[in-house]
């Protein structure tokens, strides 16, 4: 196995020990970062005379090629390396020679690493971030033409209070706008250099931070140099970020698996979202979404990786960080595969209109109203909820819905009701029970359009560039 060091060492390392050891197989994927990074140093090294600006010249033209042949598939890291570090400079060796083994002067694998996940991370906040708006921008479609179908809204599973379509879509266009809101943040936070902190303490060489830290679009140098080369705050972040956007997308998930049950029927799932049984040919299974929602739990467990990983390290560096990756980059790969499946799934889908409204037909779901109207007559709330509750027990006992009754019946239930019956029943329908939800926030159609136009302008705000 090729290594960065060893002149000490008589023996060769085990076998055994070389796999454990080894993070190239995991960690190969931060070449391009692992090269940028090296481009900035390089750079810095020769205007700060810590080596000939001829010598940095050479690193980093060598670099950028090594960078083009890299990307063009005309070489491949070397598999032989213990890192992706020792692979970038061992080719780089191979090209350039000698001159190759100053590229690490000033420079340690701590605050080499450390600033290779920052860039890659920033890079991937970025690609999340499209995913993320596409994915708001496919539920504001559906949210468009949805603002006249009624559902049951639930509360316990159980039909609560009638709702419109869009509605419940845009409550998870804000889920998604707060995890937007998160990521933003955890980029914010991400974006600053450690490279200069050395090993641990610092170095003795005139480096110059602002400039790597310019040439390489952080927003700040990492004041403290322990603190630069052992935070894996930000890999945290983002794993919560990610295990919080998870969460929505496994509610959204487990609704579109509810839907799309024959005993809902309220969704129809495009086939190039399904799959098929191999033994039962009538099957159409919504396997999208509970993929969504079974892979939540490997997020999960990637955040309660690191957070483990990090709580008992004393300071600096200590190589149980080199775990690091593999959750966060499982992480990063699971959204990316989920959120535009979801996306696809949303966006293909159906929605059944005729069998949500069939689905409040008696479900007491306009009882609250019942209730409300007997409060304008003058009757205090408690009372009203009272003979409501006797009117629902009157139907659940003749097996009939509230929008069955006729007016002598419902007159003989308060004196209040007797006055203008057909007002009464009126308010009975779930159309005028959710028309009556003019709150702001609330479902009346009209409120759910002004609150669609404000999730189009905050989504055309914060659209990525
Ligand atoms: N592969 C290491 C990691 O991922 C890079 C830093 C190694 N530093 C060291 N002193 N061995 O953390």
């Amino acid at each position: 196995m090729r290594k960065l060091w060893g002149g000490h060492f008589d023996e060769p390392t085990d076998v055994l020990i070389e796999r454990l050891n080894n993070s190239l197989v995991f960690d190969s994927r931060l070449w391009r970062e692992d090269i940028r990074g090296s481009i900035a140093h390089a750079t810095m090294l020769g205007s700060t005379g810590i080596i000939e600006v001829g010598e940095s010249q050479t690193l980093v033209a060598g670099l950028a090629k090594l960078e083009a042949d890299l990307s063009e598939g005309t070489v491949t890291l070397p598999e032989d390396a213990e890192d992706v570090h020792t692979a970038v400079e061992v080719l780089l060796r191979d090209r350039l020679g000698a001159v190759a083994g100053k590229l690490h002067t000033a420079r340690s694998r701590n605050d080499q690493i450390a600033t290779d996940i920052r860039l890659y991370l920033r890079g991937v906040c970025e690609v999340v971030d499209r995913e993320l708006a596409l994915m708001q921008e496919a539920l504001l479609v559906h949210a468009e033409t949805e603002f006249e179908t009624v559902l049951p809204g639930f509360t316990h599973l159980q039909h609560a209070q009638p709702v419109v379509l869009s509605h419940h879509l845009l409550a998870y266009f804000w889920m998604l706008d707060r995890d937007r809101e998160r990521l933003n943040d955890t980029r914010r936070r991400l974006n600053r250099l450690p490279l200069g902190a050395g090993a641990l303490a610092g170095t003795g060489f005139p480096i110059d931070r602002e400039q790597v830290c310019i040439a390489l679009g952080f927003d700040a140098v990492i004041p403290n140099s322990l603190d630069a080369v052992s935070d894996r705050d930000f890999a945290i972040d983002f794993i919560s970020f990610a295990a919080i956007t998870m969460v929505h997308l496994s509610r959204l998930a487990e609704e579109i698996i509810l839907w799309n049950t024959p005993e809902f029927g309220w969704i129809t799932l495009h086939d190039s979202v399904t799959t098929g049984s191999s033994i039962m040919p009538q099957k159409k299974n919504p396997d999208v979404a509970e993929l969504a929602r079974g892979k939540t739990g490997r997020v999960f467990g990637d955040l309660m990786s690191l957070l483990t990983l990090m709580k008992g390290l004393p300071l600096a560096y200590n190589k149980d960080m080199q775990e690091d990756k593999e959750p966060l980059f499982d992480s990063v790969d699971t959204l990316l595969l989920v959120i535009p499946a979801m996306r696809k799934t949303v966006a293909t889908a159906k929605f059944r209109a005729d069998r949500m409204l069939a689905a409040t037909r008696g479900d007491f779901s306009t009882a609250t109203d019942l209730a409300d109207y007997l409060v304008q007559q003058g009757l205090p709330f408690r009372d009203a909820h009272t003979v409501v509750g006797k009117v629902v027990q009157h139907c659940t006992e003749r097996r009939i819905g509230l929008e069955d009754l006729d007016e002598s019946t419902l007159a003989t239930f308060s004196p209040l009701l007797e006055r203008d019956t057909k007002a009464a029943l009126a308010v009975l329908t779930v159309q005028s029970c959710v028309a009556a939800r003019t709150s702001q926030g609330g479902t009346a159609p009209n409120s759910v359009r002004a609150q669609y136009q404000l999730a189009k302008a905050r989504l055309e705000s914060s659209a990525p560039q």
